[in-house]
């Protein structure tokens, strides 16, 4: 299909609108890339230790030419051990992959980073408690058609996505509404075909469709208080996930290695190595004190990573610090936490410099 026959399709709305697997439109740039559907099949294989970095000797398929749908690459991505693993076994081996972890630890850019690598094309979709079986399956819709006024059926991304070589991500899978997950309960299996009703028609899914699925939590409901609106997940349904993963908060050195590579720091000036290890280990401290019950809000990864852009923008770690986390928490708790910074930077983050 040429790229015009796509866009027009596009227009038509046959294809999902061109928006980024994280929801943004497109930039021209990637809108002009050529459709999914032009890679039936994955051409090449790469090297994990060569591509992410990993002591491994597998090798993974992948497509030789990005297609509209391939997330955009972040370079200083660092892949973590297990969870890219997990997920590249997903993508070889067709396995149903869940990475489950506490919020801003990867879960979602893992899966993306290592779909962007592979110039798989990617799809996320967040469940939040507004999507409905419609929205995934799809629905009648009345179209002009030379003038005259028809119905016809407009495929959900689902149909669509099981259709393509395309990585689904169902993000947020625990807040999904019950409706909802007994949809893609048919499709967690690898055979899994899915019968739309109202059309007589059963879609088999393409053999190089994956399913991917990231959650705060494992489907037994809430533990921590931190995720609301969260639900428990039927058993039949977790019993479909082939490999559960699970992103936590990583090693401090890890954390920290992250955290220089995102913002392009130099790893041998000390004096900035040293700030990005006060500032995870204060990271750490409200972990440990959310853990022991002292704090009822924790600084995740993306917290840090957040401290460290508004450090940029403001020059002064106090400053970002209060505006980044410290006027989130429980005003009761921000003496502890006040605390914390103290004894990681020896100032308190309270007085204005
Ligand atoms: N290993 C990593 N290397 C580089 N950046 C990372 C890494 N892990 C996380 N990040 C960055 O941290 C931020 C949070 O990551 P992400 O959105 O994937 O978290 P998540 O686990 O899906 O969170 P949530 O549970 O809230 O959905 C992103 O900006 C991401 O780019
Ligand atoms: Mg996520």
């Amino acid at each position: 299909m040429s790229l015009q026959g796509s866009k027009r399709q596009h227009e038509r709305g046959t294809l999902p609108p061109l928006t980024k697997p994280n929801g943004q439109m497109m930039t021209s740039q990637t809108a002009e890339l050529p459709p999914v559907s032009i890679t039936a099949t994955p051409d090449i294989t790469v090297s994990v230790r060569e591509v992410f970095g990993i002591d491994s000797d597998m090798t993974v398929p992948a497509f030789s030419e990005r297609t509209d749908h391939v997330p955009d690459k972040d370079d200083s991505y660092l892949f973590d051990h297990d969870t890219t693993l997990a997920i590249l076994a997903g993508f070889t081996f067709n396995r149903r992959v869940m990475v489950q972890g506490f919020h801003g630890t990867g879960k979602s850019s893992h899966i993306e980073q290592i779909a962007a690598r592979l110039n798989w094309p990617c799809v996320r979709i967040n469940l939040d408690s507004h999507i409905s079986r419609i929205d995934l399956i799809g629905k009648d819709a009345i179209v002009l058609r030379d003038g005259q006024q028809v119905t016809e059926f407009r495929e959900g991304l689902l149909p669509w996505c099981l259709q393509h070589p395309c990585a689904l991500i169902f993000d947020e899978y625990d807040a999904g509404r019950p409706d909802v997950m007994f949809v893609i309960q048919r499709v967690l299996e690898v055979e899994g075909n899915l019968t739309l009703l109202d059309q007589n028609r059963v879609i088999r899914p393409n053999p190089f469709f994956r399913l991917f699925a990231t959650a705060n939590t494992v489907g037994l409901g809430d533990t921590t208080g931190l995720y609301h609106g969260t639900q428990q997940i039927n058993q039949g349904q977790m019993d479909r996930w082939n490999i559960v993963s699970t992103l936590n908060y990583l090693p401090h050195a890890q954390e920290v290695a992250i955290i220089m590579s995102k913002m392009k720091l130099d790893i041998k000036d000390a004096s900035v190595k040293q700030k990005v290890d006060s500032m995870v280990a204060l990271a750490g401290l409200t972990r440990s004190g959310f853990m022991a019950g002292d704090l009822s809000t924790v600084m995740s990864p993306r917290t840090v990573i957040a401290w460290a852009e508004n450090e940029r923008i403001f020059k002064d770690p106090a400053f970002a610090f209060r505006v980044t986390f410290l006027n989130k928490c429980d005003e009761a708790e921000r003496g502890i936490v006040a605390e914390y910074y103290q004894r990681c930077f020896n100032t308190s983050p309270l007085v204005r410099s």
